[in-house]
């Protein structure tokens, strides 16, 4: 076979090579190299395959199998000569491998093309960054349940509006947490269980007329099955979809507790000290202590959204099956997955280093007339009131408290009485932050022996 100027792989039927700007805009080297281990574990379960069908013989599979070891050793020590000519990390690899071993590399790409390869290097990759995701998801959440198991009973204000609403526990605040990461956690497992088929065999679009088995491969690779039809197996990229789905909820879920962080650990509110570890200076204000990687946190939902919104607008209007545009899902997906997983590992850190500060939440939780909706039901309680009545006198006693500038527990029951005549002592009993926390005791409430049950259940589970 004589070598043409163009592609030494698809270059058969062109008289001219690329003109450069074809070859910038076309080659994905620069980025899929990073699929290398994965385009030479699919051709090594392909390979052994066409021996094993008698597609091609033992021997050619056995230089194949060894040629590709030695391609993975160059790349991993570096000294592999990518080729942009080559266009993309399956075409480098078998170059590499015809350099090595000769003819025999030629029969590598026997009922395989590139269609089913990337598909099936791709999906591979992102299998394992969904493994290291529920891995990470799970380091974050054990985390917050020891936050939470520490502060079972630590007084916090719960805010809506992120205006002072009800006393909380700290316990409870971080299991909420916890909930989320473990709603993304869920997701995690369907998406990555639901992604597990090989496309591999598909071949370009149709399957192939020679006798593979589809099986081995799916089996060899660690997929559950072969991807039924062949069409759909080139033309799918949902299993990137979802894990920018995923990705973008847990990356939303991770903004709203760094958000929270970056508030509770500012002089103004001072419920958290962030450790050194994950906080840097200012280089003209020396007292300033800046929780920048709660802030970068805060900012990775805008790459690992924009990577799906990305991706969506690639794949929307491609007409089945493979198109070109594809070559466009590789990076955001790389740059999504690497910045989540940055910021999930940064946010366990700081998590485990976090120390709450108990008497700031304790009297942050104090005040902002926390206890008005207890003080409320304890006229519903013990007077008979209708709420709205009791919600009215309620309001009444915060506005008389607000005049005075005292917390409700400072009202005397003179004060008390002259707005509703039948208010008695018992009442401070339920306006102190203590009692109303520990009387949530509603399933899912914020009573300490209610975190306590949740911190226990969750500890089961992430065992
Ligand atoms: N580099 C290509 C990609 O990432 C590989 C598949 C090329 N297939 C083709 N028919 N040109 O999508």
């Amino acid at each position: 076979m004589t070598k043409k100027t163009s592609n030494a792989m698809w270059g058969g039927r062109f008289a001219d090579g690329p003109d450069a700007i074809m070859t910038a805009i076309n080659a994905s080297i620069d980025f899929d190299k990073r699929l290398y281990a994965q385009d030479i574990q699919g051709s090594r379960a392909h390979a052994a395959m066409l021996a094993a069908t008698g597609i091609i013989s033992d021997n050619d599979a056995s230089a194949i199998r060894e040629g590709l070891l030695t391609v993975l050793s160059e790349i991993e020590s570096g000294d592999f000569p990518f080729s942009a000519a080559l266009e993309d990390i399956h075409m480098n690899v078998e170059s590499r491998l015809k350099d090595l071993i000769g003819e025999p590399a030629g029969r590598l790409h026997t009922a395989r093309s590139r269609n089913d390869q990337v598909a099936t290097d791709f999906k591979l990759w992102v299998r394992d960054q969904f493994d290291a995701v529920d891995a990470a998801l799970q380091a974050l959440m054990s985390a917050l349940v020891a936050q939470a198991e520490a502060g079972a009973d630590w007084v916090m204000p719960g805010f809506t509006h992120l205006q002072t609403a009800q006393p909380v526990t700290w316990g409870h605040h971080m299991l909420a947490y916890v909930e989320m990461f473990g709603r993304d956690l869920s997701r995690v497992r369907d998406a990555r269980a639901r992604m597990n088929t090989s496309p591999l065999g598909a071949a370009a679009l149709a399957g192939t007329s020679f006798p593979i088995d589809r099986h081995m491969t799916a089996s060899a690779l660690g997929f559950d099955a072969p991807a039924a039809n062949s069409l759909d197996a080139v033309a799918d990229r949902d299993f990137a979809l979802e894990f920018l789905s995923c990705a973008s909820i847990t990356a939303m879920h991770l903004s709203r507790f760094a958000e929270e962080l970056v508030i509770w650990s500012s002089a103004q509110f001072r419920f958290v000290a962030l450790s050194d570890r994950f906080s840097t200076g200012s280089s003209i204000m020396p007292q300033k202590k800046n929780p920048d990687a709660a802030e970068l946190i805060r900012a990775k939902i805008g790459r690992i959204l924009g990577a799906m919104v990305g991706l969506f607008t690639v794949m929307k209007g491609l007409p089945l099956t493979y198109s070109k545009d594809m070559q466009e899902d590789k990076e955001q997906v790389f740059d999504a997955a690497d910045n989540l997983m940055l910021a999930l590992a940064a946010m366990s850190g700081m998590v485990a280093d976090m120390n709450a500060n108990v008497s700031s939440l304790e009297a942050a939780a104090s005040s902002g007339f926390s206890t008005a909706t207890d003080l409320a039901d304890w006229l519903v309680r013990e007077l008979d009131l209708p709420f709205r009545d009791a919600h009215y006198v309620t309001g009444t006693l915060v506005g008389m408290a607000e005049k005075q500038g005292v917390d409700l527990p400072e009202l005397t029951l003179a004060d008390m009485q002259s707005v509703h005549g039948e208010i008695n002592e018992g009442v401070y009993g339920v306006l102190t932050v203590q009692n109303s926390v520990a009387s949530r005791q509603s399933y899912g409430g914020t009573a300490p022996d209610q975190v306590r049950l949740q911190v226990k259940r969750w500890q089961e589970i992430l065992k």
